[in-house]
């Protein structure tokens, strides 16, 4: 049995049942706080098999680009002892294959969707949004920013606060959907370059993308990523993922931020929500176990009514000195 903790001790008992999980995300309002993290859920086929993907607050899709993609060279995924490093390279279908085939799948579930799209200009970033207006099923955009500028000697849009308002008031003067702000903890000021995402228009902004990594093989003295360099991923980034979450919601405590990097269990999502997440989104976790989504929903209420805790939103920002 789990005994209150003390602060709670005067609260009233509670049954998971009578938890209170919706969250809402500036003008998007969900039943519950857990999505997928954009690129490890697939489309969602292969688990709905099992269970019903409908029931996640969202499913935030792999990036999408306004071409297909090939990916990057092999190997693309190298395991590290403190995290795990991927390059695939924004493998899809491509934005028109996404919409005539992926997305009426998703929405004949019931899935509230997150498109992430990923572009090499701005203006791709505006023309993906407008080929989304309307589209059926899709209740907010996450623009995926933390992705090369080609217009500007290939650095990170979400590196420069220029570079992020340009991207993102594509995206917000098209669409008809909220718009989340993907950033890198590459940078100096996250909390910053959230400002210029806010200021662009975005209705939050999701923290956040891998690190850039690299791992060399001894023996071969060979990259193990076929592209050298790659993101980090996994409980290893937890920390770093928590004190950017801090940073943004202390530097804009309005700010709705999906909060993700190593989630495993539902004292990690906890943990989130203290520092500043309206929700949260599960990545790594879910390749060695794909069921790791639908563990945190079913748990997440239970330790709340152990905790005594009536609403999850009570909790967001609440950490103590
Ligand atoms: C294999 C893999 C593919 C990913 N693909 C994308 C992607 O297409 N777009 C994106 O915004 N983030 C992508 N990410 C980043 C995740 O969405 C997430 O932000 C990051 O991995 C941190 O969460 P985690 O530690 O729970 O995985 C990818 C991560 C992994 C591991």
């Amino acid at each position: 049995m789990t005994i209150p903790s003390a602060q709670h001790a005067e609260a009233p008992a509670l049954r998971p049942d009578q938890v209170d999980l919706r969250v809402r995300l500036g003008p998007l309002q969900l039943p519950n706080p857990i999505m997928t993290a954009s690129g490890c859920f697939a489309s969602g086929q292969e688990i709905d098999r099992f269970r019903d993907i409908g029931c996640l607050g969202a499913v935030v899709v792999k990036s999408i680009t306004v071409e297909p993609r090939a990916g990057l060279p092999t190997p693309r995924m190298a395991e590290t002892s403190s995290g795990m490093l991927n390059a695939i390279g924004l493998q899809n279908p491509g934005i028109d294959e996404w919409l005539a085939r992926d997305l009426p799948w998703l929405h004949a579930r019931g899935v509230r969707v997150i498109a992430s799209i990923a572009g090499r200009t701005t203006a791709e970033y505006g023309f993906l949004a407008e080929l989304l207006r309307d589209a059926p099923g899709v209740v907010a955009i996450e623009a995926n920013i933390s992705c090369p500028n080609v217009e500007d000697r290939n650095i990170v849009f979400a590196a420069s606060e220029d570079a992020t308002r340009e991207a993102v008031a594509q995206v917000t003067r098209v669409s008809s959907v909220p718009v989340f702000a993907k950033l890198t903890p590459d940078v100096t000021d996250i909390a910053a370059i959230a400002a210029s995402g806010q200021a662009a228009g975005a209705a939050g902004v999701s923290v956040i993308n891998t690190l850039l990594g690299m791992a060399i093989d001894v023996e071969t003295r060979r990259p193990k990523l076929g592209a050298i360099t790659g993101g980090l991923s996994g409980p290893a980034i937890r920390p770093v993922a928590i004190r950017a979450v801090h940073q943004v919601h202390s530097a804009l405590p309005d700010l709705p931020i999906i909060g993700m990097g190593g989630i495993r269990s539902v004292e990690d999502v906890i943990e989130f929500v203290l520092a500043g997440a309206t929700a949260v989104a599960v990545g790594t976790a879910t390749f060695s176990n794909p069921l790791a989504t639908f563990e945190l929903l079913e748990g997440l209420p239970v330790w709340l009514a152990e905790h005594r805790v009536a609403r999850l939103e009570s909790l967001r920002g609440a950490w103590r000195r």
